[in-house]
This record gives structure tokens, C-alpha cells and sequence, in this order.
């Protein structure tokens, strides 16, 4: 008997970070692997869940999600990115921006259907597409260069990264050119990205569109789970997006989540917006999946999207990252490893380059499987310096590309990011 699928065979293993966070535990290590603040979701959400627990039907609801959530998520759209969404017919609620995104797979490809995405790019979209007997094709970000720590406290003055610089990560419209082709259906892009921080900018999305104009077919997929931490320049949700593009805009479904927003990722609701026929495929594949989401949290979040419409909470959450991410990559900058820096432009997350460093040969070695560097750094870094980073292979096509990137978490707590630093100095 083989009760599992052919398509789960190759996912059967913990996930990479379900992994680093057990590890981190067992062996007393700062987690900055895995992606979740470790400070406390703020009282207003707690208040509405326990309020909202005593009050609100615990029977189904609505498929593409409770009134009262899409009519809040639609009018905090309007006043915070400008775009008015059509509540009964541009609007859906699932489980997390994981499960819109799987929705948005699920409804948007056939098999044989190729989706592109910009590599690195978050690890769990391959296996999605795959589910749906679709074809991944990762068109790189290229570092412009590597950044040594003398190049990169150039750009550090009075406790503050510079982070207006687009040119650390450059797309390769060329690669693009080359392999997007009549099969392409998806396009699927994260801005700010997991795990370098890019921001796409205008530039980049009007060259973007001037591909696509020649493929009408394509349907882009704009992942902006992070569009609340934006740095520098960019003001939280006000940055160049698919979603407000005027030539992308209507052919694009963009995914955010509230548990990012709101530092709760177990809250489990996410939204997707954008074009009605692209927004129909969505919520018939969530009718024959989840059918509905729990009636409470969806109105507590409601309750939470409505007393910070105004942005001002958006405003101090920002500020907090931008703190965090300024504290740990200077930490990063000055710790005993030689590596190389970008700065992140958004997101909870650092990517360093780890070519310089000398890894003791014994952390190649997984039960006779010989890992790639990123890999035998990150149990280095276990093992040796009591500190844990993701390693970026995962992110990549071409694993060989990844294998010298390791991702760095900055959405902790000042003391364990202070720890952390202590470890690796
Ligand atoms: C780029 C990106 N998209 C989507 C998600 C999923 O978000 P959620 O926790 O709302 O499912 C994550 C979570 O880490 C992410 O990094």
C-alpha cells in the first residue's frame, strides 16, 4: 500500500523552519530562523477576540468571508492604499495569505501552466504550484554587489541604515524575456520580499508591464504580506504595488495577511483583492476546501482593521522594525563573521552573504548527505554560536545560487536580538 499521494513524496520531511525552531528550543539557541514576533500581539486584538468569543455566531458564514470583516478590509483598503474594492465581488478572507495563496494556485492554474517567480522567493509557493501539476520557473534578483562591512557602514549614520537604495538587488528582465512564453499563466512576486527585502519599484513594474502587454493571458499573483514594514522612503502600504499599477492593477490578485499586520501569525487571516473573474476562482476553491473561517476571529479582526484605519498604529509598528532591523544588522556588521551586507527595504528579515566564511567540514555532513554552505552554516551557527538563521537555497531553482545566502529574523524583541549579537561578537 502507498496511502501518500505521489505529489506529497517529496514533502513528507518537517519544514525547514518547523525544523530550526525545534532545534533552537532543544539546544537553548536566539531563534532568529522562523518568521514570528516573539513580543506580544497588541492588547486591542486580544480585547475584540474576547469580546467578539461572547457575542458573535459560532455557525458558518459566508464562503469568501463574514460581512463584517470584507466590508472593514474593503473600507481600510480604500483609505490606506487608495483602491476601492468591490465587497461582494473583489474581496476574499482565508486562512492566513498560505491559504489565499493556495487558493489563488487552485484557482488560477491548470496542469501544464507555467507560473514565474523571482528567485529568492518564499520557499512554500513551489510546492503549491506544484500541487496543481504546474511548472516553477525562478527568474534571479542578482545582487549588484557584494557589500563588505566597510562598504556597508557607508551607509550607516546616527544609529540609522540608509535605506533608500534600490540598486542592491537587481531583476533580470533579460532571464525574463527569455522564459516567459505562451504557457506563463502566474506571475507571482513579493514585495517587500521574503527573505532579501526588496521593494520593487516603478521602474521595475512599468518594464515588468511592458512584458506583459505582450501576454495577455498572465494573471499576476502580488504577495504583500509585508506591506505594513516598509522602510525609509517608502511609507507602510504607500509604495510602488501591482495593486495600484495602472497598467498591472487589472490583471492582478494581491494577497496580504492580518496576522503580519497585527504581530499575531497564528491568527490565520488573510485577504486577497483585485480583479472580480481572477477573485471567483478563489472563492470556489475555497468553497470546496475550507468552506468558511471562524466567525469570531474574523470579526475581531474586523474590530482591529477598523480602530487602525487611520494608520497611526501602522505607523509605530513600522518604526518599531526599522528599530530592530538597524540594531541587527549593525550587530550582523560588527559580530567575528566576515560575511557581506544589503539592506533591507521592508519585512522582518536580513539576508547576509557568506562566501568568505570557513565552515568546519563536519557540518557538510547529514547522515551522509553532503548539505550545501548554507546549510552546514546554519547548524554552524546551532552548534557553535548558539544562534539560528534559515538557510536561502530553499529560495532558489537553482540551489547553487541560494548556498551562499542565510536569512536573518528581526522580529524580536530588543533582548533577544542584543543576545543574539552577544553570541556572534
Ligand atoms: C512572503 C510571505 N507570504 C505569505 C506568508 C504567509 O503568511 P500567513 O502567516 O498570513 O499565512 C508568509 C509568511 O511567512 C510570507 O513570508
Amino acid at each position: 500500500m502507498q496511502p501518500i499521494a505521489n505529489r506529497m513524496l517529496n514533502y513528507l520531511q518537517p519544514q525547514m523552519y518547523a525544523k530550526f525552531t525545534m532545534l533552537a528550543n532543544q539546544k537553548g539557541c536566539i531563534n532568529l530562523g522562523q518568521g514570528f514576533p516573539n513580543f506580544p500581539s497588541p492588547q486591542m486584538l486580544r480585547d475584540a477576540l474576547s469580546e467578539e468569543a461572547q457575542t458573535e455566531s459560532l455557525q458558518y458564514t459566508m464562503t469568501a468571508g463574514h460581512p463584517k470583516l470584507l466590508n472593514s478590509a474593503s473600507q481600510f483598503f480604500e483609505k490606506q492604499i487608495g483602491c476601492k474594492f468591490n465587497v461582494d465581488k473583489e474581496i476574499m478572507v482565508s486562512s492566513g495569505a498560505q491559504a489565499v495563496l493556495s487558493c489563488v494556485m487552485q484557482g488560477v492554474l491548470n496542469p501544464g501552466d507555467e507560473v514565474i517567480l523571482f528567485d529568492p522567493a518564499f520557499d512554500l509557493y513551489r510546492p503549491m504550484i506544484e500541487f496543481q501539476g504546474a511548472k516553477h520557473i525562478g527568474v534571479p534578483i542578482i545582487p549588484k554587489k557584494l557589500n563588505a562591512k566597510q562598504d556597508i557602514l557607508k551607509r550607516y549614520k546616527n544609529g540609522k541604515f540608509d535605506y533608500s537604495n534600490d540598486d542592491d538587488w537587481n531583476l533580470d528582465f533579460n532571464y525574463l524575456e527569455r522564459v516567459i512564453n505562451k504557457k506563463t499563466k502566474l506571475v507571482l512576486l513579493n514585495s517587500p520580499m521574503n527573505p532579501i527585502g526588496k521593494m520593487f519599484s516603478t521602474e521595475e513594474y512599468n518594464q515588468l508591464a511592458d512584458i506583459l502587454d505582450r501576454y495577455p493571458q498572465v494573471v499576476v499573483c502580488e504577495d504583500a504580506a509585508y506591506h505594513h514594514i516598509t522602510f525609509g522612503q517608502y511609507q507602510p502600504f504607500n509604495y510602488p504595488r501591482c495593486i495600484t499599477h495602472p497598467r498591472l492593477k487589472d490583471r492582478t490578485v494581491c494577497v496580504t495577511s492580518a496576522g503580519k499586520m497585527y504581530s499575531a501569525t497564528g491568527l490565520r487571516i488573510g485577504f486577497a483583492v483585485g480583479n472580480e473573474e481572477i477573485i471567483k476562482g478563489l472563492k470556489a476553491a475555497q468553497t470546496y476546501h475550507i468552506f468558511c473561517l471562524n466567525p469570531v476571529i474574523q470579526t475581531a479582526t474586523a474590530k482591529c482593521l477598523d480602530q487602525t484605519q487611520d494608520g497611526k498604529y501602522f505607523n509605530s509598528i513600522r518604526d518599531l522594525y526599522e528599530e530592530q532591523a538597524n540594531m541587527l544588522l549593525k550587530g550582523l556588521v560588527d559580530s567575528r563573521l566576515n560575511m557581506n551586507y544589503w539592506v533591507p527595504q521592508g519585512g522582518y528579515f536580513i539576508v547576509t552573504d557568506i562566501s568568505n566564511i570557513q565552515i568546519p567540514e563536519k557540518y557538510f555532513n547529514d547522515n551522509g548527505v553532503r548539505l550545501t554552505r548554507d546549510f552546514a552554516f546554519a547548524y554552524y551557527m546551532i552548534n557553535e554560536f548558539g544562534v539560528v538563521c534559515i538557510p536561502c537555497s530553499p529560495y532558489y531553482e537553482n540551489k547553487q545560487l541560494g548556498q551562499n545566502y542565510v536569512r536573518w529574523a528581526f522580529c524580536k524583541t530588543t533582548e533577544t536580538i542584543q543576545e543574539a549579537i552577544n553570541r556572534l561578537k
